[in-house]
């Protein structure tokens, strides 16, 4: 189904196969059981588990983090500065988004019993709603118990076999799994890269029902920042809907915090679909759909996340409901977020670290272009006490292997310098051991 343009090389969308898409699966026997062992995606993670054996580091996806994830963070047992974690602005351990999450335990419980049509709804979801379209300027907003599923419900829910959906080849695996679901026809355009996609819509439009243009408002592998403005006129101008993922951009864009919109200054029912996670600035978990409130409300009457799912835990609920006014309220969390983002930024330009296309955002990747010495830094990072995680293929190409480091409004100065110079220092010190190249092909 999918088709490139222009078809030059781009890295690929965030997603890792599943085990019965492989060109080479192996035909099951009819009426045996799958053995796990014939499913090449399954001996593709053991190879690549082996391999980090083979390289003597520990597996950087299987680490514990001992308790709250601030500033610093204690990870297998050490006190870390803390780079891996979306608390952007600190409210996830916040005194009161902490009491709100308790006293919502003590009136409702910790669970919704139920999705809302057989369980009800409590006021505090209604509260955060409001409270989120309200920010947003728009008229209605639906929260979802899932981030992820919010994406892959609603896309996959409001479009169809007949629909045209064009997404920026770097878009969260969540909004790809939506436009699989949904059938129609999916084309990516190179990263950030508007003329391509005009081009899209120019030659394919008319051969569809609906066409959806999907964008992330910041992008999470780059830190770098859709072109809102633009995209909005392409859409304009074909007749598609837009959808922007907001999970990297809401409370951390803007002033105020409020996100892409205030970022640019735009108005806010320029865009059809606004999709926001609660699990990284909002300090809960979950996500949201926000936008005019026709569409709102018949998400709400149709959309199988709401409707056959548990709707969110009144404890989460009240947690984002709180995380949502204190942000408001303390809008120096996000000034600091901003400096402290900038600060890193130059410094590991400074350094002659390479950091992509990152500008305006907590999000700065330091690309190695190797996966083996992505993982070897994060494991040797982890040692003088610094938490990163790599990021390697299917997340992105081989070649654009990185370190992805997630600042927050927390970290001082100091501790930025400090990290800027352990990964300058051991990436330099650092040089991938490969016994065998194969193999870490595979990595
Ligand atoms: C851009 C984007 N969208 C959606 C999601 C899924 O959100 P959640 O983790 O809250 O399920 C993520 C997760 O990191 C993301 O980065």
């Amino acid at each position: 189904m999918e088709k490139q343009y222009p078809p030059k090389s781009q890295p690929s969308a965030k997603r890792t196969p599943s085990a019965n898409e492989h060109s080479d699966s192996p035909s099951l026997p009819n009426g045996s059981a799958p053995l796990l062992d014939q499913i090449p995606a399954y001996l593709q993670i053991r190879q690549q588990l082996s391999y980090l054996d083979v390289l003597g580091v520990d597996n950087p996806f299987d680490r514990v983090h001992e308790d709250l994830s601030v500033d610093c963070v204690t990870v297998n047992g050490r006190r870390c500065i803390n780079f891996a974690g979306y608390n952007y602005l600190g409210l996830s351990g916040h005194p009161e988004v902490s009491a709100a999450a308790k006293a919502a335990i003590d009136r409702y419980g910790t669970a919704a019993s139920g999705s809302r049509m057989i369980a009800g709804q409590t006021p505090l979801h209604l509260e955060l709603e409001h409270e989120i379209a309200a920010t947003l300027g728009v008229d209605d907003c639906l929260v979802f118990t899932g981030g992820h599923s919010t994406n892959v419900d609603t896309i996959g829910h409001l479009f169809g076999r007949k629909d045209l959906l064009v997404h920026d080849s770097l878009v969260h695996q969540s909004m790809v799994g939506g436009c699989q679901l949904a059938g129609g026809r999916r084309m990516h355009f190179p990263h950030n890269n508007w003329e391509a996609l005009d081009q899209i819509l120019t030659d394919n439009r008319r051969k569809y029902r609906y066409a959806l243009v999907l964008v992330e408002g910041v992008y999470s592998t780059e830190g770098d920042i859709a072109e809102l403005p633009k995209l909005i006129s392409i859409k304009k101008r074909h007749n598609a809907f837009l959808f922007v993922d907001e999970a990297h951009s809401f409370g951390v864009l803007g002033e105020r915090g409020f996100g892409v919109v205030e970022h640019f200054g735009l108005d806010p029912n320029d865009v059809e679909l606004w999709m926001g996670t609660l699990s990284k600035t909002m300090a809960s978990c979950g996500g949201y759909i926000a936008g005019k409130a026709g569409m709102v409300g018949y998400l709400r009457l149709s959309v199988p996340g709401s409707v056959f799912a548990s709707l969110m835990s009144p404890p989460n609920a009240a947690a984002a409901l709180s995380a949502l006014r204190v942000m408001k309220a303390e809008p120096e969390r996000v000034a600091r977020l901003r400096a402290r983002s900038r600060l890193f930024l130059e410094l590991a330009r400074a350094h002659n670290l390479t950091t992509g296309t990152s500008h305006d955002s907590p999000i700065v990747p330091v690309i190695t272009g190797d996966p083996v010495l992505a993982v070897q830094l994060s494991g040797e990072l982890l040692k003088k006490g610094i938490a990163v995680q790599p990021m390697v293929h299917p997340a992105v190409d081989h070649s654009a292997s990185r370190l992805r480091f997630f600042i927050n409004t927390l970290h001082s100065e100091e501790q930025i310098r400090i990290a800027v110079d352990a990964v300058t220092r051991l990436k330099s010190e650092l040089r991938p051991s490969r016994p065998d190249m194969a193999l870490a092909d595979n990595l």
